[in-house]
């Protein structure tokens, strides 16, 4: 087994050290994995002078599409001040071409200074929301605030996206293309000569299948419970009737069991159950086979 090396919370987050490793930059982004970059534009409140911030996104949920954004209260104050003001911005997302501008966008600017026109890029108008769109960007999403809480160092936003706009050139492009130009990724840190923090930022190179069904959902993007997957897997041909019939008496006989954490029974449906899935995970249909076999 590998040997593993545990750090507390405390410790990742004040960057973890070890003899040996003097970059202090080093052991941290294990812990931290790339997070997608964007440029978060909104507007002043008082002067509605445009305001522009380089931060990182998060997933909440697919339908509706809701993203998440952190802004640190004091660090990104204007950002801040202007998403619980105003409920709405543009999350925009750059590309591997546009490393300078982000950065830019990074600078800590006096409020009423647009850091789009200190990064030389153009503010267009959105569709639905005030807040302008990134001319330079390939895709700009408009997005209403609509829940923030403040959270430790951060104010957290749930944000909405109402619309977005794509380059339309981009549309045909394969999609390793795409997703070796955009978006970028804050990836890890360096230090500079005076020990400060330099940020590197990535992009994704290849891409990926992941197992079809049985492994993955058949139809739609959920597989839904077991006894779906049972039933399913049977509709196939991965599983004759008596062996469809086996696999759902040990769920059931687990399922039962499911509170009686000492009882033998429940041990053994669980084992049997947890086997089964397994090889079919793997795929190995001969085991599986054998295991349904036995009693
Ligand atoms: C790639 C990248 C990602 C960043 N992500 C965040 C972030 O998620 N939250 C945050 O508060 N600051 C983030 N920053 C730092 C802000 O861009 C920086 O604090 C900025 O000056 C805030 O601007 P504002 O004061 O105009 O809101 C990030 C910077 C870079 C370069």
């Amino acid at each position: 087994m590998a040997k593993k090396v545990w750090y507390s919370g405390e410790e990742i987050a004040a960057w973890p050290r070890r003899d040996g490793i003097e970059e202090r930059t080093h052991i941290h982004f294990h812990f931290v994995p790339p997070r997608p970059a964007d440029l978060c534009v909104t507007l002043d409140p008082v002067t509605g002078e445009v305001n522009a911030m380089a931060g990182t996104v998060g997933p909440l949920t697919w339908s509706p599409y809701t993203i998440c954004l952190h802004v640190h209260r004091v660090a990104s104050d204007d950002s801040y001040r202007n998403l619980i003001a105003n409920r709405e911005c543009v999350i925009a997302f750059p590309t591997k071409e546009q490393i300078r501008e982000t950065w830019v966008l990074n600078m800590s600017l006096p409020r009423g200074i647009d850091e789009l026109e200190v990064a030389r890029l153009t503010a267009i108008p959105s569709k639905v929301v005030a807040a302008p769109s990134i001319e330079e960007c390939p895709v700009n999403l408009e997005c209403k605030v609509e829940f923030w809480k403040d959270y430790y160092t951060h104010g957290i936003f749930f944000c909405k996206v109402v619309g977005g706009s794509v380059d339309e050139e981009m549309l045909s492009w394969p999609r390793e293309r795409v997703m070796n130009h955009y978006p970028t990724y804050e990836v890890d840190d360096t230090t500079n000569e005076w020990g400060g923090r330099v940020e590197r930022l990535g992009v994704l190179g290849e891409l990926y299948d992941t197992p079809l069904f049985p492994v993955g959902a058949k139809e739609g993007w959920w597989a839904g419970g077991i006894e779906t997957w049972i039933a399913q897997m049977e509709e196939e041909g991965h599983l004759s009737g008596e062996e469809a019939r086996k696999m759902s008496d040990w769920q059931i006989a687990f399922e039962s069991l499911f509170e009686e954490l000492d009882s033998p029974e429940r041990a053994e449906a669980r084992g049997k159950l947890t086997r089964a899935c397994e090889l079919i995970a793997w795929e190995e249909w001969e085991g599986l086979r054998e295991h349904l076999r036995g009693d």
